[in-house]
């Protein structure tokens, strides 16, 4: 019986246990596409040395990895913790880049991390992923000089010609260039193993995480720049030895902020690739972001967008800007209230060498949109 052909109505079963699977299987892959290594920055990853023995665990642990990025996690599992610390880093400047916008990046969970509204192909989700993919080479790079990882080491970067003879060159430098390329490998991989036909949406959304992907990184890269420290008898500065040094992680989000107040609207064109809405325009370099749907206003609490609204958000009575209420509580108005701040104040400078403040208490108005 348990061998024999299977009876009509069990085959029936059958085909509905395997439609169902394949039900599940397709709103699984929605939560999948929902879940990103981004959630590497706000979950804890425990550091490496602890799973040397029966090395697996740590990669099977981690969630949000796709099927290649654990791969690669296998290959490279030193480099975990500073993806981690690579995507934190990156969450909290968009963070900060945005306070004053109506959409302020803030994470929804721990897993999908900024939630529904990443599935919209605005520029907000193109500035997300170059952060992010940002904040990686930044991190990667930085721990190479700093002899964390066993793959890699001070940069190697030749030396500057326009560097003055008579200086030193080859100080521990970050090691942008490694950092740029593990990052591709690692955080494109995800993009690149997704098999979308030529011209569909899902494709061209695939287009666009990988160009943006990339203006992060090459931000990253192109900002990097000659440090200097002076040697010599007493300060003299006789003698110079330099190396190459990550800009400030600030000056890359100023960087890439421009580059979203400046992205490039795009849609599928013909061979499937993205081009230009408004050919008047350049077409986008690699350092440029690119999207292809419009943003929505991220003024009311949508389920459906996964927008959180901006009711409760504090605002500016007296500015014009995005900030300002008027825009910021999209014409619903804006609650007032009073608020003691805190300050240092009074302060005083003595003798040598130290400052001195007060703690002072002043009552200000706050501004709360409706
Ligand atoms: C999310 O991660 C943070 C930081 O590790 C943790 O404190 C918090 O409990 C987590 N939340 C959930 C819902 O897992
Ligand atoms: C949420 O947004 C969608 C898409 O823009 C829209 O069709 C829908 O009406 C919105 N729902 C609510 C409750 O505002
Ligand atoms: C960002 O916006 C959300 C949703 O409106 C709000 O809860 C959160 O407090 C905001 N964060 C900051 C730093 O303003
Ligand atoms: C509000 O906006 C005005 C004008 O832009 C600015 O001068 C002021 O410092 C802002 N106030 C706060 C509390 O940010």
């Amino acid at each position: 019986m348990e061998n024999g052909p299977v009876p009509r109505s069990r085959a029936g079963a059958v085909r509905h246990v395997l439609l169902a699977a394949v039900f599940l299987a397709c709103s699984s892959q929605l939560l999948v596409d929902a879940n990103s290594w981004w959630s590497l920055g706000l979950n804890p990853i425990q550091r490496p040395e602890m799973y040397i023995i029966g090395a697996q665990p740590l990669c099977s642990q981690l969630s949000g990895l796709s099927q290649s990025q654990r791969k690669l996690c296998q290959l490279y599992q030193d480099h975990m913790t500073y993806i981690g610390d690579g995507a934190k880093t990156g969450i909290k400047e968009c963070q900060y880049q945005f306070r004053q916008r109506r959409w302020n990046c803030s994470t929804v969970d721990n897993t999908s991390v900024f939630g529904r509204v990443m599935h919209i192909g605005s520029r907000e989700t193109a500035f997300t992923y170059a952060i992010s993919a940002a904040g990686v080479v930044n991190a990667i790079s930085r721990a190479c000089r700093e002899g964390e990882l066993s793959t890699c080491g001070c940069s190697r970067a030749v030396r500057p010609r326009e560097l003055p003879r008579d200086w030193l060159w080859g100080g521990c430098g970050d090691n942008v260039h490694y950092g740029y390329r593990f990052a591709r490998e690692f955080v494109d991989a995800r993009e690149r193993e997704k098999n979308y036909p030529r011209g569909s949406r899902e494709h061209s959304r695939t287009l666009m995480n990988l160009h943006n992907n990339e203006a992060g990184r090459q931000a990253v890269y192109n900002l990097a720049g000659v440090s200097c420290k002076c040697h010599g008898v007493s300060g003299s500065c006789s003698l110079k030895t330099c190396w190459l040094q990550l800009a400030d992680f600030r000056r890359v989000g100023e960087f890439l902020k421009e580059k979203y107040d400046s992205a490039a609207a795009m849609r599928v064109g013909r061979k499937g690739k993205l081009e230009l809405i408004d050919k008047r325009f350049n077409n986008p370099t690699p350092e440029d972001m690119v999207y292809i749907d419009p943003s929505p206003d991220y003024c009311l609490r949508n389920e459906t967008t996964g927008s959180l609204g901006t009711q409760g958000r504090l605002c500016n009575k007296t500015s014009e800007g995005m900030d300002g209420c008027e825009l910021m509580c999209c014409g619903r108005g804006y609650d007032q209230f009073k608020t003691y701040k805190h300050e240092r104040c009074h302060c005083k400078f003595h003798w040598c060498c130290y400052v001195k403040c007060k703690r002072c208490t002043t009552l200000v108005d706050q501004f709360v949109c409706k």
